[in-house]
This record gives structure tokens, sequence and C-alpha cells, in this order.
């Protein structure tokens, strides 16, 4: 039987010198979190200033005994923590699955100094002085969600409906590993009550999907209705019938005269779940390029503010581009906090030069939106390039004041996160515009058939669809 520094040595076999040594440790609370479906955490509090490395060294068993006699354990759990404050320290393996039941044997080592490289028999090896760890026990008696709060939380303007959160907390991600029902609702319905009214319907589509996820990103893809529906129906004669699985109000249509099938087909997520206000978002995002078409990234009030019969246009567009491009060139914006085209004019000043148009736009990039109770800012990679002061009675104000009366997001409110991608519409897109290509708009605004004269164009604009993929690496939500 190996003896327990013994254990420890070869674990760390390379990394750490075990010594006997008198020295104390300064005081260290841990506390551990098996992560539902995979991972840990450990918490470490640790009074070590003069300290730049700790590592957490565990080992794993299938059960106590085992663990207490250091007998054919089943894994290792160890590696460098990082510092996450003064004296708040995180260990995260973001692989490991453990079972309820495993216990781990682990401890804290601080090294005396700084790891030091070293060549041992060709190998490369690093070697860390210290005292030998206490070892404790832990059993893992449940798995935690990985949303969960840390033990140190510090209070927080961001709140999140239904739950308690902490500064700093992570209160929403998706990296897209796979496509999370329960995180995101696919919407299917025809939006016709969408502030920006495009020409198309929402769907989840089984066959043929149009929102997917694939190596860890997040697609969704604009489709022509023509190209689905069967033969015999037609987007100027038949009718549309979503009304299974529809999720708003609207989800069938029989087309009328000019009054058309929407020809778009689009996918839509939002996540019904979760809800916040205040904090920062990020999203790392490829926008969708093609001529009449626009991304969906925003915020959107669970409770919808009606404005008589029209939903009023209460949200907060995170980033804005695509078949836009020339407007967006010439606005020198990427994001707005809501679309009315008279509260772009007079705002491109307040963009850094750095973000106008160029090459790349149509590259990841990470928008970012953070959202206090004073201030809304926007940012694209890292600058920050827009921000509305809500308290001030300036221009920002005034200007989500014109565009919806009612709404100005603020601590009454749950914002909720939207993805999609969208087509055409009657206010986006103003009279005249001429694409980068030379197209002319084929629809007026005003004008009841501005959908069918759209669809009536399509050998124009479809095949300027080369990549009209809203694709998606990653959304996060940080609390303030
Ligand atoms: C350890 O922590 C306790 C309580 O926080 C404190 O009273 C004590 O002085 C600390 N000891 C050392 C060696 O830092
Ligand atoms: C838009 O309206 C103007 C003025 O009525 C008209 O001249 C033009 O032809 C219309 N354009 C389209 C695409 O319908």
């Amino acid at each position: 039987m190996i003896s327990w520094s013994d254990v420890l040595c070869l674990v760390l076999v390379g990394l750490i010198n075990c010594q006997n040594s008198d020295q104390t440790y300064p005081n260290v609370t841990v506390t551990l979190r098996a992560l539902h479906p995979k991972g840990f955490r450990a918490y470490i509090s640790a009074n070590a200033d003069q300290t730049n490395n700790i590592v957490f060294n565990g080992i794993l068993y299938e059960n106590m005994e085992k663990a207490r006699n250091s007998e054919s354990d089943i894994g290792l759990l160890w590696g460098f923590a990082t510092r996450k404050a003064h004296s708040e320290w995180l260990f995260e393996d973001h692989f490991v699955t453990l079972a309820v039941g495993t216990v781990i044997k682990y401890g804290i080592f601080i090294p005396d100094q700084h790891p030091k490289g070293a060549s041992k028999n060709g190998r490369a090896s690093l070697t860390l002085d210290g005292a030998e760890p206490d070892f404790k026990f832990f059993r893992v008696s449940y798995l935690v969600d990985p949303l969960t709060p840390g033990p140190n939380c510090l209070p927080t303007l961001t709140k999140v409906r239904g739950k308690t959160v902490c500064a700093g907390e992570v209160i929403f991600q998706d990296n897209f590993d796979t496509l999370r029902e329960d995180l995101w609702q696919i919407e299917q319905y025809i939006p016709t009550d969408h502030p920006e009214h495009p020409f198309l319907s929402y769907q989840k589509l089984d066959t043929d999907r149009n929102v997917y996820v694939e190596d860890g990103i997040l697609n969704i893809v604009p489709k022509l209705q023509e190209d689905l529906i069967r033969k015999y129906s037609s987007i100027l004669t038949g009718s549309l019938d979503l009304s299974d699985g529809c999720t708003r109000r609207k989800c069938s249509k029989v087309a009328f005269g000019w009054d058309i099938l929407p020809p778009i087909v689009s996918g839509r997520l939002t996540s019904v779940n979760f809800a916040f206000t205040y904090g920062t978002v990020y999203i790392k995002a490829k926008l969708p390029d093609g001529d009449w078409l626009y991304p969906e990234i925003l915020l959107e009030p669970v409770f919808k503010k009606f404005d008589g019969q029209k939903e009023l246009a209460s949200i907060i567009k995170i980033a804005l581009a695509g078949g836009k491009r020339e407007i967006t060139a010439n606005k020198k914006h990427r994001g707005m906090p809501n679309m009315e085209q008279r509260c772009y004019d007079g705002r491109q000043y307040t963009i850094s030069e750095t973000l106008r148009y160029g090459h790349g736009t149509y590259n990841f990039h990470e928008y970012s939106l953070r959202w206090t109770p004073d201030v809304i800012e926007f940012s694209m990679n890292w600058n920050p390039y827009l921000r509305y002061y809500l308290t001030d009675e300036g221009w920002a104000y005034r200007c989500f004041e014109d565009v919806s009366s009612d709404f100005r997001p603020s601590h009454n409110d749950y914002l909720q996160l939207t993805l999609g991608v969208a087509a055409g519409g009657t206010s986006v897109f103003p009279d005249s515009f001429v694409t980068p290509h030379g197209r002319t708009k084929p629809w007026n605004n005003s004008d009841p058939k501005a959908s069918l004269k759209f669809w009536q164009n399509r050998d124009s604009w479809y095949p300027s669809w080369t990549t009209p993929n809203l694709i998606v690496d990653y959304v996060k939500v940080v609390a303030l």
C-alpha cells in the first residue's frame, strides 16, 4: 500500500516537490460544487495575498471507504486556481463527470514561490515547493446547476425572475453545444404585431431545418416559403397553417389578392424561461449578409406594452447590420436601442472611428450591451461606442420617449433575449433605398402591396443571399 504523501507525489509527479515543512498554512476555506450535467468547481478563500498560485489537488474514489484507505482511485482533479477577487480563488474543471456518492480527497496546495520550470530526463517539468496540504474528504451528495451563485454572494442591482443572484454571476449562458429547448423557445407564428412588419413567418421546421446547432454554433437560416410548401399550394393563392406548434397569437393565413402569404420562413428563439433587469449581455455572432436581411439580436420585455391594438416598439437591439449594409455604413453603427429611423439621425458622430463600415464586418464579433439604472452602453469587440443616458433629459432619453412613449427600460422591466433573422418589412429600409449591388428597393413602405412587390422582385435579391444565416457562437448574461 502506498502512503499518503506518496499518493500526493504520484498525483502531481513533476509538479510538486513534496516536503516536510513546519510552515503553517494561511486560513483557507473551500466550498466544493459538483455540477450538473458535468463539471466541478472549488471556491477557495485564502488569506494568502503574497501568494501567486493556489493549486487544487483532488483524488477521486468510488466511496468513502476506498477514499479513507487511499485504495483504487478512479481519477484526478487538480490544477491551478484563478484569482477572482482579493482573497477569492476558483478552480474549475469543465469536463469531469461526477456521480452522486463519489468521494473527493482534496487538499489546497499553496506553493512557496512561483513555479520553477525544469527539464527532467528530457521531459519538461514544473516544480512547486511548499508544505504538504491538509487533506479532507468531500462526498458528492447532489449535483448543482452551474448557474448557482458561489458561496460569497455580493449584492447586485441585477434581478432575475424567480431567483436571487450575486454580483458578477453568470445568470444566463449558452455555448450552443446542443440546441437547448429548455433555454429557448423556438418560435412559430406569423408576426403581425412585429414593429418592423417583416415579410415572414417564424417556423420550427422538422425537416429542412432553419434553426440548428452544428459544431457548437447556432444557425438561424431564412428560407423561401415557396420551397417549403407543397406544389399545389402557392404563396399567392394558398394558405398557411402553423397552428400545430403555434407559440403566439397568429398562426394561420389565407392568401387573398395582394395580401399574400409571408414569402420568407425564418427562425426565432426566445429565452422564455429567463428574463432579467440590469446586467451585461455578451453575444459572439456573425450577422446575416444578403439584400433586405437583418439580424434580430435583441432584448424584449416579457410583459409587452400595448398601445391600443399595436405592440409598441419596446425592444433593445444589441447588434444591427446585414442587408442594411449601406445604411449601416452611412450611419456607422452596429447596434441601437431601437429601430426608428429618426433615432438614427444625428447619432453617427457618437460612434468611434474604429467601427466604421469596412472589411471584416461580416465576421464574428462580440457584441455587448451593458444595462444599468443610468446608462445603456453598446460595445463591439470590447470597445464601447454608444451610450444612452437614461437619467439625463438629453437626446438619448428623448429618443426613447419618441419611439415608444411608454418604454424606458427600468427596474420594473424584465427583458428576455431573442435571436433571429428578419427580411424586408415596412420600417427598416427607407423608400428608394439602393443596395450596394445597385438594386433599388422594390416596395414602398406605405404600399399595402409591399410584401407582394418584394416577392415579385425575388430574382433580384435572392441571389444575394449567399450567407443569410445568423450564426451565434455564444450568449452570456452577467449580473452587474
Ligand atoms: C483565520 O481566520 C480567522 C477568522 O477569520 C481569524 O480570526 C484568524 O486570525 C485567521 N488566522 C490567520 C493565521 O490568518
Ligand atoms: C413608391 O412611390 C412613389 C411615389 O408614389 C412611386 O413613384 C414609386 O414608383 C413607388 N415605388 C414602388 C417600388 O412602388
